[in-house]
C-alpha cells in the first residue's frame, strides 16, 4: 500500500519540478525542506506520520523531524509559542482548529490559496473543515483527517467477566462500572491531564444534554445553558467517572491508558479514535480483541481534525518544502494510507471507504448522519471551538472538579463565572 501511495504521490507531484525547470531552466531548484513540528509520538501516531514523511522524502523533500511528546498537543503548543516569540518558528506545524485562527490573526501563517487553487481544495475539502482551515476567506492550513472524539474502547474479555456488553446508556455505563469495580477491574482507563478530563466532559455533555445543548453550552457559551440543571447532571456523571479510575491516573498519558485496556487491567477507555491506532499498531483486531462503540448519546458526532499550517520562514528551500507538503496532504493515496494507520477518516471528499475497518466505517456513517440531522458538534477539548482563553477556563474547572470533592453545583457556578470572564 505504501508503495502504491508513494507511486501515487510521485505521479501527482511529478509535474511540479517539471514546471519549475521550464520557468527557470538555468537555476538549480532548492531542495524542498520542512522542519515539521508535531506531537505524534505514540505507537500508532508514529506509524501514521511515517507515511507522510516517506511520501515527502520520496518526492525529493528533506524532512527535519521535530516531535514534542505529550498527547493532545498542549506541550507542543507551548514549544510553538516559545519558538515564534523568539523569532524562530518551525516551517510546518501540525495544528488544530482555533489555534490555526489565532496564529493566522497574529500574521504568522502563510496563505495557501495558490496551492488550494492548484489542488482544487474548494471541491475536495468538506464544508465542516473549510471553516477550520480558512481565515478571512483564505486557506491558512490543510486538513489531513477527521477524528471522532465520542468513542468507548472496550476489552470484550474483561466485560465478559461481569457478563456485560459495551454500555449504551450512562445508567448502563455506571452499573457495569460498579460490577467491574466489585470484580477487581479498573472500569475506566484514564489519564489525568486537563485535555483528557475535558474529553470525558464533552462526551458527557453530548450524552446527557444532546447536540443542541452541546452547541448552546460549549459552542455558543450561552450562560443559561452553562448554569442549567443539565450541566449539574453532567458534573454528577463526571463525579461518577472520577470514582471509576485507578489511583495511578494523575498525569498518565492517554496511550498508556489504552495499553491498560489492551492488557485487560481496565475494561474501557473513553477517547477519540486515535486510540484505535494504538490497538491496531499492537496487532489487535477490531470487533475481536477490542470493541468500538460510540459513547452514550441519542445522536451526534464530536468532530476533531488535524491540519498542517505553514509559518512564515525565509528561504527558497523552505518555500518549496511548504509547497510540497501542502500538495501531499490531500493526495488521495496519502489520505488513505495515513488515515488507515491514524484511526481517523479522510479529510478529503471522495476517498473510497474500501479497506477501512468497521470502526472507521461507523465513523463515516455517523458523520454523514450527524451532518444531516444537525447533530455534528465541534470538540472543545481538541480546540475545534473556542480560543485558548475560553478552553483554558473550561479545562481548569473540569480538572479541579475531577480532582477534588467540589459539588456539581459549585462546579457549575465556577464554570459559568470563569467562562463568562474569559470569553
Ligand atoms: C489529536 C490527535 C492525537 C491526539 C493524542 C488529538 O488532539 O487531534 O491527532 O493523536 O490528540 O495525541
Amino acid at each position: 500500500m505504501v508503495q502504491s501511495l508513494l507511486r501515487g504521490a510521485k505521479l501527482v507531484l511529478a509535474l511540479a519540478p517539471l514546471c519549475a525547470s521550464l520557468a527557470s531552466p538555468t537555476t538549480a531548484r532548492a531542495q524542498p525542506t520542512s522542519e515539521v513540528l508535531h506531537y505524534w509520538t505514540s505507537g500508532g501516531e508514529a506509524e501514521a506520520v511515517k507515511v507522510l514523511k516517506e511520501a515527502f522524502e520520496a518526492n525529493g523533500g528533506r524532512w527535519i523531524d521535530a516531535p514534542v511528546a505529550g498527547g493532545g498537543g498542549d506541550a507542543q503548543a507551548a514549544v510553538l509559542r516559545a519558538r515564534v516569540l523568539s523569532g524562530d518558528p518551525p516551517s510546518t506545524v501540525q495544528i488544530k482548529g482555533q489555534n490555526i485562527h489565532e496564529w493566522a490573526a497574529a500574521g504568522t501563517l502563510k496563505t495557501l490559496d495558490d496551492e488550494a487553487e492548484a489542488g482544487n481544495w474548494d471541491a475536495l475539502i468538506p464544508e465542516v473543515l473549510k471553516r477550520v482551515v480558512k481565515y478571512e476567506g483564505s486557506y491558512v492550513a490543510v486538513p489531513i483527517n477527521i477524528h471522532r472524539v465520542d468513542w468507548i474502547w472496550s476489552n470484550p474479555e474483561v466485560l465478559a467477566r461481569v457478563n456485560a456488553e459495551p454500555p449504551r446508556t450512562w445508567e448502563e455505563f455506571n452499573a457495569t462500572a460498579e460490577k467491574l469495580k466489585a470484580a477487581g477491574f479498573i472500569p475506566l482507563a484514564h489519564g489525568g491531564q486537563p485535555w483528557q478530563d475535558a474529553t470525558l466532559f464533552e462526551v458527557v455533555v453530548l450524552g446527557i444534554g444532546g447536540a443542541d445543548f452541546y452547541k448552546d453550552a460549549l459552542e455558543e457559551l450561552n450562560e443559561d445553558a452553562l448554569r442549567s440543571d443539565t450541566m449539574v447532571k453532567v458534573f454528577d456523571q463526571m463525579r461518577k467517572l472520577s470514582t471509576y479510575v485507578d489511583p495511578g491516573f494523575p498525569g498518565r498519558e492517554w496511550n498508556l491508558a489504552t495499553a491498560m485496556v489492551m492488557r485487560g487491567e481496565a475494561a474501557m477507555q473513553i477517547m477519540g479514535d486515535w486510540a484505535k491506532a494504538e490497538f491496531l499498531a499492537a496487532g489487535e483486531v477490531p470487533g475481536e480483541d477490542f470493541i468500538c462503540t460510540p459513547t452514550p448519546s441519542n445522536n451526534g458526532f464530536i468532530l476533531n481534525s488535524d491540519s498542517f499550517a505553514m509559518f512564515r520562514v525565509p528561504g527558497e528551500d523552505v518555500a518549496e518544502g511548504q509547497k510540497l507538503m501542502a500538495s501531499l496532504v490531500l493526495d488521495e493515496e496519502l489520505q488513505r494510507a495515513f488515515n488507515l494507520l491514524k484511526g481517523s477518516i479522510p479529510a478529503r471528499k471522495g476517498v473510497s471507504s474500501e479497506g477501512f475497518d468497521p470502526c472507521a466505517l461507523q465513523s463515516m456513517e455517523a458523520l454523514a448522519s450527524a451532518e444531516e440531522s444537525d447533530a455534528l458538534v465541534n470538540s472543545l477539548a481538541h480546540e475545534i471551538v473556542q480560543d485558548g482563553a475560553v478552553r483554558g477556563a473550561f479545562l481548569d474547572v473540569i480538572t479541579e472538579h475531577f480532582n477534588t470533592d467540589m459539588s456539581s453545583q459549585e462546579a457549575v457556578n465556577l464554570l459559568a463565572e470563569t467562562v463568562m470572564l474569559a470569553r
